[in-house]
């Protein structure tokens, strides 16, 4: 036997059960995957609480939970070349990666690649990566930062957002990050000024950086992308994760648009000490529960990841 998060019905946190299941193997064109570590993203629990949301994904009953994992190869299967036993992996397995166990195709469908983890690179690190990881890389590459930039970053603070931050700093950008004071030293480490969020916005961006703000990045909502355009920002220099609801001109994308071999870009940046990816608190596969209210409750620095 081996353990899933399972659940029978849409709906929040009471909906997951942690269950004993048989165990799965590796047929044909697959690899088992024995998990070690899971990133916890918005989408999964906002796929378990709503049938609507969960259909986007093909997902039409009930479903195991989580996507970004990291682990050990342990079972290969019939005509798979790329991986072998032992192999460290990273990588997405929609509604699934909560588990002892995870089998998943090889390859897995873009963008939820499963890749072989760096040497350097632990499994909480590499399991915060895959969809954070690819949105990031989305963001930043769809508004192609220089050093002669002054980009605005709103919801700065998430998992999306550490790994945005510290990649515009890369790039050479100087950053103005939005999240609530009490978060303002934690973006500081990471590299960038903080702005507090919310109305009144654009007025103190414009005293944080009196030259001007040249791009910006919206990772909550449409507040940033809208005082980057009482700025003076091209609509066309504003990339937004907003799917539902983009303001007209900016650049609306996700982790479907960003170039897999991106997560290398990151992976790299971690290898030379320029990068790194905040974990905000662990939790153990028995406390799935709380781990997703937590993350729910929408303010978490960096990211949530759950061990079996
Ligand atoms: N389209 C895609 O492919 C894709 C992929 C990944 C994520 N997303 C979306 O991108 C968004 C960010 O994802 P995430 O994983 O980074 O989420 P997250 O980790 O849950 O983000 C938490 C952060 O949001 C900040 N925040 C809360 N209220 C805010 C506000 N009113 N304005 C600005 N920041 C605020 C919090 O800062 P404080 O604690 O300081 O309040 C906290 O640090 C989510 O909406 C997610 O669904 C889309």
């Amino acid at each position: 036997m081996s353990r899933a998060v399972v659940r029978e019905a849409f709906g929040g946190p009471e909906v997951l059960q942690v269950r004993h299941v048989p165990e799965p193997h590796a047929g044909p064109g697959e690899v088992r995957v024995a998990v070690r570590a899971a990133g916890l993203n918005p989408l999964d629990w906002q796929i378990a609480a709503s049938a609507r949301h969960a259909a986007m994904f093909g997902i039409t009953g009930p479903s195991g939970f989580g996507g970004d994992l990291a682990g050990v190869v342990d079972e290969v299967g019939d005509g798979v070349t790329a991986f072998t036993e032992g192999d460290r992996v990273y990588g997405g397995v929609l509604a699934a990666a909560v588990a002892d166990h995870v089998v998943a195709r090889v390859p897995v469908p873009t963008p939820n690649l499963l890749r072989h983890t760096p040497d350097g690179v632990d499994d909480a690190t590499a399991a915060a990566l895959p969809t954070p990881g690819l949105t990031a890389i989305a963001v930043v590459d769809a508004v192609g930062l220089t050093p002669r930039d002054t980009v605005l970053i709103g919801g700065a603070a998430g998992g999306v957002g550490v790994i945005t931050v510290q990649l515009a700093r890369l790039a050479g950008a100087a950053v103005v990050a939005t999240a609530s004071p009490g978060t303002f030293d934690f973006l500081r480490r990471l590299g960038a000024t903080p702005a507090a969020y919310g109305p009144g916005l654009a007025d103190r961006v414009r005293s944080l950086a009196p030259a001007g703000i040249t791009a910006a990045i919206d990772l909550h909502g449409t507040e940033t992308a809208e005082a980057a355009l009482a700025l003076g920002v091209p609509p066309g220099r504003i990339s937004t994760v907003a799917a539902g609801h983009p303001l007209p001109g900016t650049r609306a994308t996700g982790a479907f648009a960003a170039a897999p071999e991106g997560l290398g870009r990151i992976t790299d940046a971690i290898l030379a000490g320029a990068l790194t990816v905040p974990v905000a608190a662990t939790y153990p596969m028995d406390r799935i529960r709380d781990a997703v209210v937590r993350q729910a409750a929408g303010h978490v620095h960096g990211k949530i990841v759950i061990t079996p």
